[in-house]
């Protein structure tokens, strides 16, 4: 991407984000991602923001990280930490530091303010910052964490690269992410009807072109990451999106959308796009591990 597009790009994510956490927040709480779902039983009522924790813990287990007290994490970077809902949630679940970076302005003032809430100040700490240029010197970090926030990012490799330098030897990566699907070994690009929902769909939530799993893969594999590991959580995601539908449609949620402003009534528009992107197993909600060599 040009840099004057790049720039346009992040303007516009902080903008977007600025005006649309408040509704969020009081909609759903402080985890701004996707809920984690058993397959085929249907959400008990309320069990949106349990399944938004399942999904922190089920990455952790996925990833394989530990809380034993000696292998734990000490050092967490939350990148894309929205109002820092994951980053509270590490830093208590295991004594960790944790850094928090967001291109948004208000979600990095109330994020700190929530950490001031529940007197976490001196674990975690937030600022406003480009996950494509972090203020971290290299190898600090024995956690990476990266929750729905890849979407965003224009130079996949570079995001991924950032990451890695910024990720101490032997520490764990993990990025949560939305993926287009992979291309069939026929396939040199997605079908014109295929980019025209992702089209749509990054107009409204200020997204870059969409990559693949295996792209994902193979730009860990060529920065030597190691032990690089997949898997798509698609199914267990599709109760999501249309409980943030119908949150939307209640008297609370409508009033909220109408005092926000258009870039937030503009996303509300575009989430059955999100549905239909799933149920055409066009968009595939993929955890990616890995670990970066001692
Ligand atoms: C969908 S929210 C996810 C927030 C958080 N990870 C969570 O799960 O609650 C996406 C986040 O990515 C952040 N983001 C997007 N592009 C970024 C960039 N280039 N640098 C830093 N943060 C970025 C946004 O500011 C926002 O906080």
């Amino acid at each position: 991407m040009e840099p004057a597009g790049a720039d346009r790009l992040k303007d516009g994510i902080a903008g977007f984000y600025d005006e649309s956490s408040g509704v969020w927040e009081n909609l759903w709480g402080d985890h701004m991602h996707h809920g984690f779902y058993e397959v085929g039983s249907p959400p008990s009522v309320g069990g949106h923001r349990d399944a938004q924790i399942r999904m922190v813990e089920e990455s952790l287990r996925f990833a394989g990280v530990s809380a034993d007290p000696l292998k734990k994490p000490k050092r967490i970077v939350d990148v894309g930490c929205g109002i820092g809902g994951s980053s509270r949630y590490l830093a208590k679940k295991y004594g960790a530091q944790v850094n928090g970076i967001t291109l948004s302005p208000v979600q990095a003032k109330r994020a700190q303010e929530l950490a001031e809430a529940e007197q976490l100040s001196d674990l975690v700490s937030f600022q406003v910052a480009d996950a494509l240029d972090q203020p971290f010197p290299d190898g600090q970090f024995d956690l990476v964490w990266s929750m729905e926030s890849g979407e965003h990012m224009p130079g996949k490799e570079k995001f991924v690269s950032e990451l890695a330098r910024v990720a101490a030897p032997g520490s764990t990566i993990i990025i949560v992410t939305w993926c287009h699907r992979d291309l069939l070994p026929s396939e040199k690009e997605l079908k014109p009807n295929e980019i025209n929902l992702l089209n749509k769909i990054c107009d409204a939530y200020y997204l870059p072109n969409w990559c693949s799993a295996a792209d994902y893969v193979h730009i860990a594999s060529s920065l030597m990451l190691q032990d690089i590991r997949t898997a798509d959580w698609s199914e267990n995601v599709a109760p999501f999106w249309p409980a943030v539908i119908r949150s939307a449609l209640t008297l609370r949620g409508f009033t909220s959308l109408l005092r926000s402003g258009w870039k937030t009534i503009r996303g509300a528009f575009a989430m059955p796009l999100m549905i239909q992107g799933y149920n055409k197993g066009l968009i595939k909600f993929v955890i990616l591990t890995c670990r970066k060599p001692e």
